[in-house]
């Protein structure tokens, strides 16, 4: 036996695939939704990061430049933070130029705070660096003396502000102090909000149950095809038609099947015919046959021919019974099978007296079933009979297997059957070379037509060797 991970079921197939490509887009939505969640966070940091700097910067910048190194200790600034005044800007050897887009917030905090244009910064730098992650905001400050200097524009978006020895040559004074600082950077953390996972569960869980349910309603007309092609299987006569409503792809399907039944019942129904009707017509000849035979003057083959035209007819006769009982239609009725069994073994034990002894029951007072009676004492009748011929005995047990499913059981003492014929005796006419040697009659016809019964209450017959000896006919019914 090979282990097979893929599921068997079309089904299982079906979710697996569909799982599966719900898995990946819903990992590429995660993906897309972490990427948007960190640019959001990381403007927003930036955002704040620049507003508070440049609130830093106004004080700063606002007093005397011999004053600013003093301030620089009572400025309160977040924690974290460090700040510092220096003669150029940070390096550009040990930190990195940041995206236009964190430059523009910077720029746009600097206009939107308002800061006079005299006190604006002559100078603009704004740097990452490592170890720790931060960013480095640096302002050239003014010296407050706005007619000396040339009045400050903010550098353009695409390139750097002016390196300190690119910068104005203009320095009359105090050459350019640098006002730096430096915020450390935390890094974003897109799936910690708990609205989040509330989200992306309740969404897998949607996605997995909907998968789930249109899977099962697609593959209802599956498996409805599948048990109206087992129920004419076993009962051609009596299988009802398929609903023609629905999905125009089921509708074609359940024409195509009615059609594809009700051809099948009229090819059986005329093969049963031809049975029928050439047996019926035999039986005329053959009582010409006989009579005339009454007239051969040889005794001895007049005996002879008269008991091969008995064999005859008694062979016509078991045919016209078979076309009947294929062409049967009983009603389904409650009944209480316990009974009808005994019923069965009391009219065989009424039969054959000296057999009496070797009949018993064994199993439930009462067990209710829907069958067609007549058919299903005619098919058990057929199994006993042959115990009773073959095996000299015909022990009848019935057994409720399990919820859904019952076992008749006939037993006897006799040779059993060659494992290999188990199922070729079920084919019409067919008997064992034994019990033509044991002359025991018949026409080979007894558990062809208890199968078809059988089968057409929605079970089936099974012939088994009994390990001490005898064989055992079983018979399975659903309830
Ligand atoms: N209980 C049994 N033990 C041994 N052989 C059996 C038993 N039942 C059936 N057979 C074999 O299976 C053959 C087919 O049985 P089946 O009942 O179909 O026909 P039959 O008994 O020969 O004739 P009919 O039942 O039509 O009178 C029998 O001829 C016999 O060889
Ligand atoms: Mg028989």
């Amino acid at each position: 036996m090979t282990l097979s991970l893929r599921p068997q079921s079309l089904a299982g197939r079906t979710i697996l695939i569909l799982l599966f490509g719900f898995a990946i887009i819903q990992a590429l939505g995660l993906g897309i939704h972490t990427v948007n969640q960190i640019n959001l966070a990381r403007i927003e940091q930036q955002r704040v990061i620049a507003t508070q700097d440049v609130i830093i910067y106004r004080h700063v910048a606002a007093i005397a430049p011999d004053q600013r190194a003093a301030l620089l200790g009572t400025e309160p600034i977040p924690s974290g933070d460090v700040i510092s005044l220096s003669n150029s800007p940070p390096s550009r050897n040990t930190t990195f130029a940041l995206p236009l887009a964190a430059r523009q917030i910077l720029r746009a905090s600097i206009i939107g705070y308002g800061i006079p244009p005299a006190i604006r910064p002559r100078g603009l730098e704004l740097r990452g660096a490592v170890n720790p992650t931060r960013y480095i905001v640096s302002f050239a400050l003014p010296d407050n003396q706005a007619d000396i200097h040339p009045p400050f524009t903010l550098p353009p978006d695409d390139e750097e502000s002016p390196s300190p020895n690119s910068g104005p040559k203009l320095q009359l004074r105090a050459p350019m102090m640098w006002l730096s600082i430096e915020s450390p950077i935390t890094r974003p953390e897109p799936w910690r909000s708990p609205e989040f996972g509330t989200a992306f569960i309740v969404m897998s869980l949607l996605g997995g149950v909907m998968i789930f349910w249109a899977v099962r309603q697609l593959l209802i007309p599956v498996r409805t095809l599948a048990f109206a092609a087992e129920r004419l299987g076993r009962d051609v006569a009596n299988a009802p038609d398929l609903p023609e409503t629905g999905p125009a792809e089921l509708v074609t399907a359940a024409v195509a099947f009615n059609t594809m039944a009700s051809r099948i019942r009229k090819f059986v129904e005329d093969r049963t015919f031809l049975i029928t009707a050439i047996g019926h017509d035999l039986r005329t000849p053959i009582t010409r046959l006989k009579l005339r035979a009454e007239y051969m003057d040889d005794d001895e083959q007049r005996l002879k021919m008269l008991a091969d035209l008995d064999e005859m007819e008694a062979m016509v006769a078991a045919t016209l019974a078979f076309g009947r009982d294929i062409a049967a239609t009983e009603a389904v009725t409650r009944i209480d099978l316990p009974s009808l069994l005994r019923t069965i073994l009391d009219e065989a034990g009424d039969g054959l007296p000296e057999r009496a002894g070797a009949l018993s029951y064994d199993g439930p007072e009462h067990l209710a079933i829907n069958a067609r009676p007549l058919s299903l004492k005619r098919a058990i009748v057929n199994l006993v009979n042959n115990a009773l011929k073959y095996g000299d005995a015909a022990r009848i047990r019935l057994t409720q297997k399990d919820p859904g499913t019952i076992q008749i059981d006939v037993e006897d003492n006799g040779p059993g059957i060659p494992t290999a014929d188990s199922e070729v005796v079920f084919e019409p006419f067919r008997r064992l070379e034994s019990s033509r040697n044991r002359e025991t009659g018949g026409s080979g016809l007894g558990l062809s037509i208890a199968r078809n019964i059988i089968r057409a209450h929605g079970g089936d017959i099974a012939l088994l060797n009994m390990h001490g000896g005898g064989l055992r006919a079983r018979i399975t019914l659903p309830l």
